[in-house]
């Protein structure tokens, strides 16, 4: 593992524009569970019962109750980890400049990443779905559901549900420094959703070096990735950063 850790550090510290792509896995060791897996969300409530864009105008009580009041809790509570400040220490040698992240944790931004794309859109803000009013997550009162503004609309988090497009800027962005990268990290991402899984294979096709992080394979795994360095986020990035300032130093 070693080896295979010093190739990619020397691939990352000789970049011309290194970004990196993250999914669920980098926020898992701060206690958020990820969507696909053993002990998942995915696996506790239905997805197309209690995140889709149709059951939440439906009944925006019950999606409140059922599942975005819980999810309000546990991200109010969850801390970057070693995971997110590894992608900041690579900021700052100067490396990476930008993530595309399809969390909705905010986790990146607290660590202190400065350019983070928002693919799925952010929990950490809610809209009046009457006056398009944004307030910060932690502002809204969940003593009565579903939520309100000071209008009477009702908020929903400013997240991207199923069966709603990506923020049309973000997606744009996104592609566009994909194609134009020469090294992309994926972390942490089962890279199974479209359009975020074509993300990689967007940078391979113009020539990138894929490098894929995540203690599982994943469908990038075989073809995408050029190195697939197996384990958890924190960890591998912690050794990954250690070996890019040997480079550096
Ligand atoms: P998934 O839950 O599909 O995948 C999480 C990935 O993280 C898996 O490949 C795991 O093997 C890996 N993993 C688990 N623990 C890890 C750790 N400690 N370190 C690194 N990797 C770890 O999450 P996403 O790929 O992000 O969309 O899911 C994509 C989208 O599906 C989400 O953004 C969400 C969901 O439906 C929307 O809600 C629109």
């Amino acid at each position: 593992m070693n080896d295979i850790i010093d190739t990619c550090a020397a691939i990352i510290a000789s970049s011309r524009s290194l970004i990196c792509l993250t999914g669920a896995g980098i926020s898992v060791e701060s206690g958020i569970p990820p969507f696909r897996g053993p002990g998942s969300l995915w696996e506790t409530i239905d997805p197309m019962e209690f995140a889709h864009i149709q059951s939440f105008m439906k009944n925006p009580e019950r999606i409140w109750r059922g599942f975005l009041a819980g999810m309000k809790d546990l991200l109010d509570k969850a801390m970057p980890n070693d995971g997110h400040q590894g992608l900041v220490a690579l900021e700052q040698t100067g490396r990476l400049s930008t993530i595309i992240t399809q969390n909705i944790d905010g986790l990146h931004q607290l660590a202190g990443s400065s350019d983070v794309i928002e693919f799925h859109g952010s929990f950490a803000y809610q809209r009046c779905l009457l006056c398009d009013r944004r307030i910060p997550s932690k502002d809204i009162d969940l003593s009565r559901l579903p939520p309100r503004c000071d209008c009477g609309g009702i908020f929903r988090p400013d997240c991207v549900f199923f069966g709603e497009m990506i923020p049309p800027d973000c997606l744009t962005r996104s592609r566009e420094l994909a194609a134009l990268c020469d090294v992309m990290l994926v972390v942490g991402t089962s890279a199974v959703v479209q359009p975020a899984a074509m993300i990689p294979v967007i940078a391979k096709s113009n020539g990138a070096i894929i490098i894929e992080i995540n203690p599982e394979p994943t469908p990038l795994s075989a073809k995408t990735s050029d190195y697939v360095l197996k384990g958890t986020a924190g960890k591998v990035l912690t050794a990954l950063v250690d070996a890019v300032n040997r480079i550096h130093s």
